[in-house]
C-alpha cells in the first residue's frame, strides 16, 4: 500500500487506469417496458404453473367438497394472471406506438432487409460456440427479436384468443368473454376440445421459449460484450470493449 505513494507505482496506477477500456452506455428501454417485463414475466410463471395443473389435475382431497376449493383456487390464479398478461399486453402495443424506437423492435420483423438476416446468422454462429466475439446491439438482437416475436406476440395474440374463448364459453353467450371470442374462435377451430389442446401446447412453446430465453440473456451477460440482465432493470445497455 505504501509503494502506491511512490512515483514509479503512480506511473504504473496511471497506466493500469488508461488500460480500462472506455465503457458507453445508452438509454435504451423506457420505464414502462421495463414494469410491463417483469410484471409479465410474473404473470407468466403463475399463467404456467396454473395452466399446467389444470391440465393434469392434483388427485381428490379428503373430506367434504365444501370443505375445499383448491381447483377454484389454481383456475383463479390463471384468470386473474390472465387478465394482467392481456391488459399488460395491450399496455405493451400501446407503448409500441409513443415510445422509443427500441419499442417498437419486437413487433415487426425486417424480414427483406439482407442485413437482418445476415446478423441473425453471425448471431447463431455465436451462439452455437463457433465465434470468438459476438456483434453488439443497442436494441435486441436478431436471434432474440425473431424469437419474441414469433414466440411472444404471435403466440401471445393465440393464447389470449384461444383462452378467453375458453373462458367465455364456461361464462355462457351474453359474457363480453363469449361475445369478443368464444363466438369465432371454437367455430374457428372446431370444437372446444381442440381450442384446449392449441392452448396446452401453446403453454410449451412458451415455456421452450422462456427457458431460451433466460439463458441467452445470462450467457449474453457473462460472455457478450454488453450489459443485458441490468439493461431490462435500469434500463441503460452499457458496452464493454
Ligand atoms: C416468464 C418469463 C419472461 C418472459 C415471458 C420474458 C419476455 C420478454 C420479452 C417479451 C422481452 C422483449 C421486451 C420488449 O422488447 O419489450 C424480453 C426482454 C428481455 N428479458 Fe425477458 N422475459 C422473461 C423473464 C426474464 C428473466 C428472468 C430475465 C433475466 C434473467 C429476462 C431478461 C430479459 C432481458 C435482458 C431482455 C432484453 C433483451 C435484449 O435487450 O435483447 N427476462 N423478455
Ligand atoms: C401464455 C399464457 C397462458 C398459458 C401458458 C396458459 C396455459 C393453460 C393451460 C396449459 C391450460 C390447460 C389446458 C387444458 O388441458 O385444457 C389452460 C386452461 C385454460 N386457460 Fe390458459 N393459459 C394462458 C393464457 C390464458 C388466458 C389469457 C386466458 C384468458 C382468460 C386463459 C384461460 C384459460 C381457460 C378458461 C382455461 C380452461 C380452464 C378449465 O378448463 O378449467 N389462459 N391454460
Amino acid at each position: 500500500m505504501q509503494e502506491a505513494n511512490t512515483p514509479r507505482a503512480a506511473a504504473v496506477d496511471n497506466q493500469v487506469v488508461h488500460a480500462v477500456p472506455t465503457i458507453k452506455s445508452i438509454y435504451v428501454y423506457e420505464a414502462p417496458i421495463r414494469a410491463w417485463h417483469w410484471i409479465n414475466a410474473c404473470a407468466m410463471v403463475c399463467l404456467i404453473a396454473t395452466g399446467y395443473l389444470i391440465s393434469a389435475p392434483p388427485t381428490s382431497i379428503h373430506g367434504e367438497a365444501s370443505e375445499h376449493f383448491l381447483f377454484g383456487y389454481i383456475r383463479f390464479i390463471h384468470f386473474a394472471s390472465a387478465y394482467i398478461f392481456a391488459i399488460g399486453f395491450l399496455g405493451r402495443v400501446y407503448w409500441a406506438f409513443v415510445g422509443n424506437y427500441h419499442a417498437r423492435e419486437m413487433f415487426f420483423i425486417p424480414i427483406f432487409t439482407k442485413l437482418f438476416w445476415r446478423e441473425l446468422f453471425s448471431m447463431l454462429r455465436w451462439y452455437l460456440f463457433l465465434r470468438a466475439y459476438p456483434n453488439r446491439y443497442i436494441g435486441h438482437n436478431p436471434i432474440a427479436r425473431l424469437s419474441m416475436f414469433v414466440c411472444f406476440v404471435l403466440l401471445g395474440i393465440i393464447m389470449i384468443c384461444t383462452g378467453f374463448a375458453l373462458y367465455g364459453e364456461g361464462a355462457m353467450p351474453g359474457h363480453i368473454a363469449h361475445t369478443l371470442f368464444t363466438s369465432w374462435v371454437i367455430p374457428l377451430f372446431g370444437s372446444s376440445h381442440s381450442v384446449h389442446t392449441i392452448h396446452y401446447y401453446g403453454m410449451w412453446i412458451m415455456l421452450c421459449f422462456i427457458m431460451l430465453h433466460i439463458y441467452a440473456a445470462i450467457r449474453e451477460d457473462i460472455l457478450g460484450r454488453q450489459s443485458m440482465v441490468s439493461t431490462m432493470i435500469n434500463g441503460y445497455r452499457l458496452f464493454k470493449d
